[in-house]
């Protein structure tokens, strides 16, 4: 989607359609005002006969008759005034934006919501404008050769009356649109299927966004890793014919200094190996690689976004399946920190690998590590799909990141991480044991992972419950969320005003 913005009043403008907005339970105001006027008062019509109220998301759509050149007006409600903000504006700009491409139009123009009414700066609402607009209309349907391709929206423009506010308005679009970009790369990763989305494939696609964004990406094969001694790693990758990427993407090392570091869980197929999962549903974890893919997504953002601080990415991927010579329960793997783990439960695989990519990452001495993992059951039935678990050893970090996730609307929770989850995971044979029964399942993954991470700051996010959408959402379509990519690069971006 081309996303441009241009002075005028919205009401003079010609296109296929043109979005203004209404909060809830007021008069229309501003540009919307305008428009009503223009359209002889129809929208007050519409609120006045109970058609249309303004409650979020919700959508009136009339025809561009009297004063109004554009073909079609659609009126989208902002809600409650005391609720608006940057999430409303991306609910209610993709709503809209969506709106309009499934009727089929490939071209319309918008009013940046909400800032006549004052608090919020231009610059960051063009950038959720642009943001929701784009994430609402993403589409996957690489794999449909029966139906025609579905109509885009290919083209939005912001139309802004206020001469003053364009530099703003342009700035946050190429911000915004950047970001969507990444997070919609990191959607593709999650729904492509599981032989095509292989560890080699996630490999290949760093590689890829390295050079056309000028990162350095070095990825370590199974004869590296065994030379280093990620043996937690490769045991479980030892049942795949596919074998194990350690992928590390690295943003402005010139700059040298602590780098920020993102690392995420990259199982590219979870079958649960030997301890093998129920078949039911099994299909959905192709998207066990959630946590590599918003990293992988982050790591453009950063790069497109031009920021000013070097950042590390680490994806170890691998896929968890069966085989005669795969790893089983019983098995003591030697872990790249020289620590060892008895395995219990063979599909309690991603702390495994994550435990040899935060070993790793203590190498290049971080200023602080943030790794998100489609990680356990147990954090989607504590949470839900509306909040992904937060869990770390640094309070600092944990309101970082926290505050990022509030920005982008993507949340999280945190849960306690105290010593007595962690004797849940003492093994009478090995240092320790990769799961520690049901009680408190999304915590006692994230002790193991803490063995891992005592010499730095670090920050775990369970995305297991928000990784994937089984139903349509405002700016998110059904599959993929591309969850964690807008919250790291948010992370980022506050990083650098810090430093
Ligand atoms: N990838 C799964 C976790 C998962 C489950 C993600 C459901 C999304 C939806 C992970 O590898 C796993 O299998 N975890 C086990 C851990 C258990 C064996 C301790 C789980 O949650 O059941
Ligand atoms: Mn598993
Ligand atoms: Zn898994």
């Amino acid at each position: 989607m081309i996303v441009t913005v241009e002075e005028g009043v919205v009401q003079k403008k010609a296109d296929a359609a043109v979005i203004v907005n209404l909060f809830e339970g007021v008069r229309p105001a501003g540009a919307t005002r305008q428009v009503d006027k223009a359209l002889d008062g129809q929208i007050q019509t519409a609120i006045r006969h109970g058609d249309f109220t303004g409650k979020t998301c919700e959508t009136l759509l009339l025809y561009g008759t009297g004063d109004v050149t554009a073909k079609r007006v659609l009126v989208v409600g902002l809600g409650p005034k005391e609720n608006f903000g940057l999430e409303v504006i991306r609910e209610a700009a993709g709503t809209a934006a969506r709106h309009l491409q499934n009727m089929g139009l490939a071209s319309a123009s918008t009013i940046l919501h909400g800032t006549g009414a004052g608090k919020l700066n231009v610059e960051q609402v063009a950038e959720a404008v642009a943001e929701g607009s784009i994430l609402a209309c993403y589409q996957f349907d690489d794999y449909r050769t029966k139906e025609k391709p579905k109509p885009q929206l290919k083209k939005l423009t912001i139309v802004e009356c206020d001469r003053s506010n364009l530099t703003a308005a342009r700035r946050g679009v190429r911000v915004g649109k950047k970001i969507a970009e990444a997070t919609c790369l990191a959607r593709d990763l999650a729904n492509l299927p599981g032989n095509t989305a292989t560890p080699s494939y996630l490999a290949r696609t760093a590689r890829s966004i390295a050079r056309t964004h000028g990162m350095s990406c070095q990825v370590f094969d199974e004869a590296r890793m065994r030379k280093m001694g990620m043996g937690a790693l490769l045991a479980v990758s030892q049942g795949s014919r596919q074998k194990a990427q350690f992928i590390i993407l690295e943003y402005n090392k010139r700059l040298g200094g602590k780098p920020l570091i993102f690392v995420g869980k990259g199982v590219a197929f979870d079958s649960g190996g030997v301890s093998i999962k129920p078949g039911g549903g099994m299909e959905d974890m192709k998207f066990d690689m959630c946590g590599g893919a918003a990293v992988i997504g982050a790591m453009q953002a950063v790069a497109a976004l031009k920021l000013g601080i070097r950042v590390v990415g680490i994806v170890p991927a691998t896929e968890n399946l069966l085989d005669g010579a795969g790893f089983k329960p019983g098995d003591i793997l030697t872990t790249l920190s020289g620590k060892t783990i008895e395995i219990v439960n063979t599909d309690a695989e991603g702390r495994l690998i994550l435990a040899d990519a935060l070993a790793y990452a203590a190498r290049l001495k971080p200023d602080a590590v943030v790794d998100l993992a489609t990680l356990t059951g147990a954090c989607v039935i504590a949470l839900g799909h509306h909040v992904s678990g937060l869990m770390g050893n640094n309070d600092d970090l944990a309101a970082k990141v926290q505050e990022a996730g509030n920005f982008t609307g993507e949340r999280v929770w945190q849960l306690p991480l105290w010593d007595e989850y962690r004797k849940q995971i003492r093994s009478d044979y090995a240092d320790m044991k990769n799961t520690g029964g049901r009680a408190g399942g999304a915590i006692t993954g994230a002790a193991l992972l803490a063995e891992f991470t005592e010499e730095y700051p670090w920050v775990h996010l369970d995305i297991a419950g928000t990784a994937w959408s089984s139903k349509t959402r405002p700016y998110v379509p059904k599959g993929g969320v591309g969850i964690g990519v807008r919250l790291l690069t948010q992370l980022a971006r506050n990083w650098k005003k810090k430093a």
